[in-house]
């Protein structure tokens, strides 16, 4: 099969080095893809958001498969434009990307089919939400209703910082339309679990568990990034976690996709809190996180490729999904400032001298005058196996002293809790 990946980060990377395992792939294109995509792949200088574009290409190289790895795409209704072209592709409707494309709309949909998550409230306005907010108890998460690259997503402890939050979307539009609407919603203590399913119209199959580290700095402090490392499995995310999450979740959230007919076939990523009283579902994303991504898929056995097929033609429920045992890490080398301002362009060097059983994913990379440089927030994850957790940890950490570029930076504490 000839295959097309769409995307350019570590996410994308890590499908494609999944997908040139099996044996039913005999070509992949990644658009636009990056430096690291490109020793596996043939990366197409098409953006993601060009939606055109990228059916005409599929057509011209007779692309069996796409599979896209970003939400933007998704958002925009790509799978609905395939699919009216009868070109076969991976991924939620348009109207069934609406669970990562607007935080209003998922939180709906949760309450609908009773799907247990924080209390919330939506506003239209900065006035409406400072009424909301002075009547609140803190901590208080505030969140833009659309996309912002996991970035529009703020934890206050006070009102003074729940006003400044409201004001960063509402006022400064640093999200633009995204932050028309905003959420206000209850703050939720535990241990957060990535669960990334694979979903058709019949049946909903969890991959093995992760966890992302979503803040900037070590011990969970600063603002809240893309991710900054993951580790699988969840020491968190049990046998009787995993059925109670199945049951109360999992099931419902099949139910709802069902009734609501959307037509899913592709990767559900539901983020859980794992409270006290229970796993509450935190959102839901439409694609395979990044990066836990780059954690979970080293670990699948069975062949991707047959695991899309079967979903294209609802017979999941078919398909036997089998996982190795081994414990995965993932560190994420980002740029100085990230999430903030960065500046791109530094040389980056090492990523060929890191130990032979570590793979190496880049995110934010560029080739300039021959040099690999930074072009990104985050720059490159180092993905460790190993037989246990703390092999796994000192084996990934002792790998990202290998590479080396102006203003690394990144987390120290991925994996230990
Ligand atoms: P979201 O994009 O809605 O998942 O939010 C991004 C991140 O913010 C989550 O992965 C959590 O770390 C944090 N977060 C979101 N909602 C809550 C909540 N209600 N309570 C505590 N933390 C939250
Ligand atoms: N790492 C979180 C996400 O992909 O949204």
């Amino acid at each position: 099969m000839r295959i097309l990946v769409v995307g350019s980060g570590g996410r994308e990377h890590t499908l494609a080095w999944k997908l040139a395992q099996s044996p039913n792939v005999y070509e992949i294109y990644c658009a636009p893809g990056n430096p690291g995509i490109a020793e596996i792949a043939s990366c197409v200088d098409i953006g993601v958001d060009n939606v055109a574009k990228l059916i005409e290409f599929s057509r011209e190289m007779k692309i069996d498969l796409t599979i896209v790895g970003p939400e933007i795409p998704l958002v925009l209704g790509i799978v609905d434009e395939f699919r009216s072209e009868k070109l076969k592709i991976i991924g939620p409707t348009k109207h069934a990307a609406q669970l990562e494309g607007s935080k209003s709309y998922s939180k709906h949909f949760m309450n609908k089919y009773n799907i247990s998550t924080a209390k919330f409230d939506e506003v239209n306005t900065f006035e409406e939400g400072m009424k909301v907010l002075k009547k609140h108890t803190y901590p208080v998460v505030v969140k833009a209703d659309g996309l912002a690259a996991g970035k529009g997503v703020f934890i206050c402890n006070s009102l003074s910082e729940a006003e400044a939050s409201l004001e960063t979307i509402m006022k400064d539009n640093a999200f633009g339309d995204a932050g028309n609407k905003v959420v206000i919603e209850e703050f939720l203590e535990g241990i957060e679990t990535s669960v990334l399913c694979f979903v058709d119209n019949d049946s909903i199959i969890p991959m093995v568990s992760s966890q992302d580290h979503k803040r900037i700095f070590d011990g969970d402090k600063g603002p809240n990034t893309g991710g900054m490392g993951t580790y699988s499995p969840n020491y968190v995310y049990t046998k009787e976690v995993e059925e109670q999450v199945e049951k109360e979740i999992l099931l419902p959230t099949l139910k709802g996709i069902k009734s609501e007919g959307m037509d899913y076939r592709g990767i559900i990523f539901i983020g859980l809190m794992i409270t006290k009283e229970g796993p509450r579902a935190l959102e839901y994303n439409v694609r395979l996180g990044d990066p836990e991504t780059q954690v979970v898929l080293p670990r699948l056995e069975t062949d991707l490729v047959e695991i899309f097929n079967a979903m294209l033609e609802n017979k999941l429920s078919e398909t036997k999904i089998e996982w190795n045992n081994k414990a995965v890490v993932c560190v994420v080398l980002a740029s100085k400032g990230y999430p903030d301002k960065y500046e791109k362009g530094k040389v980056i060097e090492g990523t060929n001298n890191v130990d032979d059983d570590i793979l190496v994913f880049h995110s934010g990379t560029a080739i300039k005058e021959g040099k690999l440089v930074t072009n990104g927030g985050r720059v490159l994850g180092v993905t460790a196996r190993a037989n246990d957790l703390k092999e796994a940890i000192s084996k990934a950490y002792s790998n990202v002293e290998k590479i080396k570029f102006e203003g690394k930076t990144f987390r120290t504490d991925i994996a230990k809790k």
